[in-house]
């Protein structure tokens, strides 16, 4: 598709379920691969980079059944995986890519790691860092730093590393090495990051343990088969809840959402911002807690968003941005320098898209400053191939009179399939 274009609407109404957490449905594949026994998901979201880790494991030997709806995940064990005869083209995901090299640096095998032209762009050496430490032979373009990635199986020896940045990729594939290190490893970050891997590899049961800003994790011990119900991803409601918030008049209730607090941060900052967000039924399943979310429009304000609140919205700052070119005044965010080593550069690209919808941004090394505005004028911009500014630039479309055009559109499919047929039909008067 070349291009997608939204503008104002009526109010949002209605009620909504949400397509199931990316991270945790690409750790239900890697852990269930490496359980006994069989592990069923439920809830599994069925997004292009959550396909390129099925297919990943299914290279290596692992049968997976998809019975739409339902992923069967036929585990043999730790040491069960076998050599994959061609490379792993893991496309535009960077989780696939990187709890992959770690899981792979101990196996006693050869693979090498592909993706699509974004992903080999994106810095590898933090993984190749503390896993190399731990004895593992990694090899990559630009001195390790990029894929392709050729992996040659190692005995790796525990470490304890203290992480220069709070990333649930590089503690889930430092954790997943240790899965097959000897002794103990263990990891501690700036800010605790998502922390999915840690308590599905405890209800698998790992001998694993959380620590005050990280992990421990010893290798060897075999992991059990489990059912898992995967909840709606707090990182798809949060366009829904913008969208929500930006239009007049509007109200909506996302039911089944993941409120885990290392990804609430979204919740806080838009509570910072003037919104009243409820969660109701509040409840656990599979080991992680889940909300139904009632959202209403607000008039937002503009706020300060630094420290350990980065971490825990790292995914959601695309549309953080519209909401602050929203909100009456300015909004700072700092200590997000990660922003421009995602899919894309999120900095460069929310700064040029909301130039050109008529909102006066200033970008700095880690962040930006957003003057908010009352409307934003129509345009045409680009995805940046990221689907997470395409999906902004479109609920951005809801706030401008003259419509939001989104060149590129496709990379939408690697997180949200369903968000054009979901957009419209809270959006339908
Ligand atoms: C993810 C962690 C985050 C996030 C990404 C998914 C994960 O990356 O941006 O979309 O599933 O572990 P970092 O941990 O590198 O910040």
């Amino acid at each position: 598709m070349k291009s997608l274009a939204r503008k104002t609407v009526v109010p949002i109404r209605g009620e909504i379920t949400l397509p199931g957490d990316k991270s945790i449905s690409h750790r239900s594949i890697m852990i269930g691969a490496l359980a006994k026994g069989i592990t069923t998901v439920h809830g599994f979201l069925r997004g292009e980079d959550n396909f390129a880790t099925v297919n990943a494991f299914r290279a290596m030997g692992v049968e997976i059944r998809d019975e739409i709806g339902i992923l069967k995940i036929h585990g043999k064990g730790l040491h069960s995986l076998l050599e994959p005869s061609d490379v792993i083209d893991c496309g535009n995901s960077g989780t696939s890519m990187r709890l992959l090299t770690g899981l792979l640096a101990g196996q006693p095998f050869f693979s090498v790691l592909t993706g699509d032209r974004y992903l080999r762009n994106r810095p590898m050496k933090r993984i190749l860092d503390p896993v190399g430490a731990m004895g593992a032979e990694i090899h990559g373009r630009a001195g390790g730093n990029k894929a392709p990635l050729a992996i040659i199986g190692r005995d790796l020896q525990g470490i304890s590393y203290q992480s220069p940045i709070s990333s649930a990729q590089v503690k889930s594939s430092v954790v997943f090495a240790g899965l097959y290190a000897s002794g103990e490893t263990t990891v501690i970050e700036p800010h605790l990051s998502r922390d999915h891997t840690e308590r599905m590899l405890c209800s698998f049961g790992a001998d694993i343990e959380t620590l005050p800003g990280g992990v421990r994790v010893r290798g060897g011990r075999e992991l059990q088969g489990q059912e898992i119900t995967i909840p709606g991803d707090i990182s798809s409601a949060a366009f829904f809840i913008v969208a929500t918030l930006i239009v007049p008049g509007s109200e909506l209730l996302i039911k089944n959402v993941g409120v885990n607090p290392t990804r609430t941060g979204i919740l806080d900052i838009l509570s910072a911002m003037g919104a009243t967000l409820q969660l109701l039924n509040y409840r656990e399943l599979s080991g992680e807690p889940v909300a139904d979310l009632l959202v209403r429009s607000a008039q937002l304000k503009g706020i300060e968003i630094c420290g350990e609140l980065v971490p825990r919205s790292i995914d959601e700052f695309p549309i953080i941005c519209l909401a602050a070119a929203l909100a009456e005044g300015k909004t700072v965010i700092r200590d997000a320098g990660e922003l421009r080593v995602k899919e894309t550069d999120r900095i460069r690209a929310m700064a040029v898209n909301l130039g050109k919808a008529g909102v006066s941004v200033t970008e700095s090394a880690d962040g930006m400053e957003i003057q908010g505005t009352d409307s934003l004028q129509g345009c045409r911009v680009d995805s940046f191939g990221d689907h997470r500014i395409a999906m902004s630039m479109l609920i951005a479309g809801l706030a401008s009179g003259g419509g939001i055009t989104v060149n590129d559109p496709d990379c939408i499919a690697t997180s949200f399939p369903d968000f054009i047929e979901l957009l419209e039909k809270v959006t339908k008067s």
